[in-house]
């Protein structure tokens, strides 16, 4: 994930980063992220809660910070110093890496029963937050309840990243990158776009299908490989855009100039996308989003019990992301591209999603086709959008994913101005 990330290189110059370190395996990461940080200028003072210097010592990020690393909130020496309410009062960004489960339940309450929950009440500043965890405990009720109420409490959340775990498990709870996190952290404290050199507009584009997960091992999912939106990420950058492609779990390398993202589940990708939309030019709905989740993913692996030859599982519906993204006001609403995924009257079904989705374009596909849609590397489109006459089409024969990308973002070019080059 880290190789695709710009450097963060004195990005953070004269920025006061306030980082909490929690127990987890993770915590040896701390380090890292203390260099990456003072590499990009910032100056950066640690707190550690008690359990996190059994898996990572003071000295060490002491060393690295070049001040002195903070642990108790009753320490008469340290806060004769600088008080527990100045240090927040000092920070640009508070930035918790790694937040283990427990640390994220009691910032949900609002505790304030040590240093770092105490800071995080009295802090102001931006707060980033990259939660590391087993993948049951992520995956549990309580801890996907959790992650929601810090977003809706206004924190933004970095991951978790999926994969294989200290553990042993596989799936997500891994903390994302240091890389990814301290560049989330640098685009937090950027300067809005027109202030920044890079003036090109932004692209956030999703891809891929979703995972849902019905117990530790199995989940729902679908057949979309990622090479649509993957395609459509590369046109975008040749465009002139600047990307960010969401992706959800898929085996293709990232196009070459965008950053990556990857989420596992529709309430992941959501998050993401509610995160960087409001800051986009253009948002491109390419991912298959899962309709539905399992209300409640077993803890357990699933056993066969006695003698029913049926299982029963109940599912809830997963929000809609795109509507949620063209539902945004402006300034904050990007020109919102969608997919629709047919296998009959492309048109009719693609303009009643246009309208009841609030969106801008649709690309309608055809995947009852054999050779386009989901998996191949072709595809082809009835690409819908409204003019005040009424509702407008243009049909793209098949071809190649890549040249059918070029397409649809030439054809969004036409349709609104974002100041970057069409391909005819
Ligand atoms: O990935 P590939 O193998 O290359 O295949 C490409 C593709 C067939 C997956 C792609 O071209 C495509 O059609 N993507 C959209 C698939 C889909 O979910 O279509 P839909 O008609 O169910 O959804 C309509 C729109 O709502 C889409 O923009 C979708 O991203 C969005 N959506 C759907 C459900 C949901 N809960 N949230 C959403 O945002």
């Amino acid at each position: 994930m880290a190789s695709h990330l710009n450097s963060p290189a004195s990005t953070l110059a004269g920025k006061r980063i306030l980082l909490g370190v929690s127990a987890g395996i993770a915590a040896y990461k701390s380090a890292q992220i203390t260099r990456l940080i003072k590499q990009a200028g910032g100056d950066v003072r640690v707190v550690m809660t008690d359990g996190a210097q059994a898996f990572i010592t003071p000295l060490t990020l002491q060393a690295l910070s070049g001040e002195a690393v903070r642990t108790s909130l009753l320490d008469p020496e340290a806060e004769a110093g600088m008080g527990h309410i100045e240090l927040a009062r000092w920070a640009d960004a508070l930035l918790i890496a790694p937040a283990t489960a427990d640390l994220i339940a009691r910032l949900v309450h609002g505790l304030a029963d040590d240093l770092l929950t105490t800071l995080s009440l009295a802090c102001e500043a931006p707060r980033l937050i990259a939660p590391a965890m087993n993948q049951a405990m992520w995956r549990h009720p309580a801890s996907q309840r959790n992650a929601r109420k810090l977003v809706e409490d206004g924190w933004q959340v970095i991951g978790p990243a999926a994969g294989e775990q200290a553990c042993g498990d596989v799936g997500p709870g891994r903390m994302s990158e240091p890389e990814e996190i301290v560049q989330a952290l640098t685009d937090k404290l950027a300067p809005p776009l027109a202030m920044t050199n890079d003036e090109r507009p932004h692209a956030v584009i999703t891809a891929g299908p979703t995972r849902e997960p019905l117990d530790p091992v199995r989940y729902l999912t679908n057949k979309s490989s990622g090479k649509m939106g993957y395609a459509l990420a590369t046109a975008a950058v040749e465009a002139g855009f600047r990307v960010t492609l969401i992706s959800g779990p898929v085996s293709l390398a990232t196009p070459s100039g965008v950053t990556r993202i990857d989420v596992e589940s529709a309430l992941d990708m959501q998050r993401e996308a509610l995160r960087l939309a409001p800051h986009a030019a253009l948002f491109i709905g390419c991912a298959a989003v899962a309709d539905y989740r399992a209300e409640h993913p077993a803890e357990h692996k699933i056993k066969k019990t006695g003698d029913s030859d049926t299982l029963t599982l109940t599912l809830v519906k997963n929000p809609d992301i795109i509507a949620e993204v063209a539902a945004l006001k402006a300034p904050a609403r990007p020109f919102v591209v969608g997919f629709a995924a047919e296998t009959r009257e492309l048109e009719r079904y693609a303009a009643d999603k246009l309208a009841r989705k609030n969106l801008d374009m649709i690309v309608a596909n055809d995947v009852s086709r054999e050779g386009l849609g989901f998996g191949s590397d072709d595809n082809a489109a009835l690409l819908v959008w409204q003019t005040p006459q009424g509702i407008e089409c243009q049909s793209a024969p098949a071809q190649s994913k890549r040249m059918l990308a070029r397409a649809i973002i030439d054809q969004a070019l036409s349709l609104t101005n974002f100041n970057a080059e069409p391909f005819s």
